[in-house]
């Protein structure tokens, strides 16, 4: 069942933190785009992104692809809108179509094994539930596809673990993100086996390539 009181809470902090996104991301590490461009070297098919936000891995669609994206906050999406737009009038949109929609990854409204690759970046910090999230993208994806992730979660050295355990509760209510999540738990939890994993930054930020 989802809590549809915590998935307002996270919709509503969205919306509203919509306008500033970009200028947080690119304030960020300047090597988030070359992580993109590199979980996106591993998906093809028909492709689902999970939670995309203003839309910033669009410039990695592959080459021909057809690409459905779903975000829960409409303002995120209308962003993510705009950036199509402006990558369509450039001529830098590789994929064949993307479509946008306002969905809510815990409870997905595509039938089961019907993407070859589903994808998620930096959005299971702020599901509220992100086991049944993740249990969704098992469900929809095809039973030979891939499900690739970009995530920051718990470190698992000390120190660290224990500042992001200490600065949750603050990241929580003002962005709605949780900085703590035992996200490669989760992944187990929702039956979704892990094929590789590569730290990026510390053990904090990973990209993983897995299977449903
Ligand atoms: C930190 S942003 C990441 C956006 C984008 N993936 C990126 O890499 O820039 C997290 C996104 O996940 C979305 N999100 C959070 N919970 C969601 C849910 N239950 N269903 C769909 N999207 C969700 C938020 O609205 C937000 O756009």
């Amino acid at each position: 069942m989802v809590d549809q009181a915590r998935t307002e809470f996270v919709r509503r902090r969205y919306n509203r933190f919509a306008a500033l996104y970009d200028l947080m991301e690119n304030m960020g590490s300047g090597r988030m785009d070359e992580w993109r461009r590199q979980l996106w070297t591993h998906a093809g098919g028909k492709i689902l992104e999970v939670g995309t936000g203003t839309g910033r891995n669009q410039p990695c669609y592959p080459e021909g692809a057809e690409v459905t994206a779903i975000d829960l906050s409409p303002a995120m999406l209308e962003r993510a809108r705009l950036r199509l737009e402006q990558l369509r009038r450039e001529g830098r949109l590789r994929a064949a179509s993307v479509d946008l929609r306002e969905m809510d990854a815990q409870a997905m409204a595509f039938p089961d094994r019907f993407f070859d690759t589903v994808l998620a970046t930096c959005v299971f910090c702020t599901v509220p539930d992100p086991v049944a999230g993740m249990r969704e993208m098992r469900r929809v994806c095809k039973p030979d596809g891939k499900i690739l992730l970009l995530e920051h979660m718990r470190s698992e050295r000390r120190g660290w673990g224990s500042l992001l355990d200490a600065l949750d509760p603050l990241t929580a209510r003002i962005v709605g993100t949780h900085v703590n999540r035992r996200t490669m738990d989760n992944l187990a939890a929702a039956g979704i086996r892990v094929e590789r994993v590569e730290n990026l930054m510390l053990d904090i930020l990973r990209l993983i390539v897995a299977r449903p």
